[in-house]
């Protein structure tokens, strides 16, 4: 959650379907930067993230 607000803000862009998501996140979209800027990060901590962004609420 460090990473992005609400889960409510997120539902448009959880149709696009979790695998769009995960590609926008390790390889940036728009103003998103890729891996979101951590550079140490590995491709399975990012779909960690995305995984807790969509299924969390908060
Ligand atoms: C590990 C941390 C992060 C993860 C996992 C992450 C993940 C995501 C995901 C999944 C999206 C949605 C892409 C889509 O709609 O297809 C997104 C959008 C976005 N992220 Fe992040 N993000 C992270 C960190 C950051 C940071 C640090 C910034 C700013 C410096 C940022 C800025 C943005 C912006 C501006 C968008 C909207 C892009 C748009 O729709 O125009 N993100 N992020």
């Amino acid at each position: 959650m460090a990473c992005h607000g609400s889960k409510t803000a997120w539902v448009p862009r959880i149709a696009q379907g979790i695998d769009v998501l995960i590609e926008h996140a390790l390889h940036g979209f728009k103003a998103m930067p890729a891996k979101g800027a951590c550079g140490n990060c590995s491709d399975a901590e990012i779909k960690a993230a995305v995984d807790y962004m969509v299924t969390t609420d908060k």
